[in-house]
């Protein structure tokens, strides 16, 4: 009788530690549809406002590769490319910030990535 109510307590522990960990900000997540609508919006707006701040005329073509972390809504992390006034496409790493109730949405960072 104690054994087994030791046994539980002991799964009840491992359980919620298990729960708590898989929730816990600040952990990236792959995003698992690239092709999914909202995330190529995202790349597009990372684009756009990335050509706002920087004066750039860069032309989004598609994500190649991304993470989501659960913040006090959602930090996208992408792999995208554009092509540039040439013509010529490569590689960025932005970062996304989306508050849905808000209604918000930001760039955070934009950077070539070098390959
Ligand atoms: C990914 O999203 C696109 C666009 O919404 C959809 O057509 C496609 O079926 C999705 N693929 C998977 C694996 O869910
Ligand atoms: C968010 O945007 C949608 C569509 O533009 C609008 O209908 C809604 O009222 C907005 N919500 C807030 C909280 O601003």
């Amino acid at each position: 009788m104690a054994k087994s109510l030791l046994f539980l307590i002991f799964f009840l522990l491992a359980a919620s530690n298990l729960v708590t960990s898989k929730a816990m900000p600040g952990g990236w997540a792959p995003i698992k549809n690239l092709t999914d609508q909202h995330v190529k919006e995202l790349g597009a707006f990372a684009v756009s406002e990335h050509n706002k701040v920087a004066k750039d005329s860069l032309v989004f073509v598609q994500v190649v590769q991304g993470d989501q972390q659960v913040v006090a809504g959602m930090n996208y992390r992408l792999v995208l490319e554009a092509k540039d006034a040439k013509e010529v496409v490569a590689k960025y790493l932005a970062v996304v910030w989306e508050q849905p109730w808000t209604n918000s949405t930001r760039l955070t960072s934009f950077n070539p990535v070098s390959s």
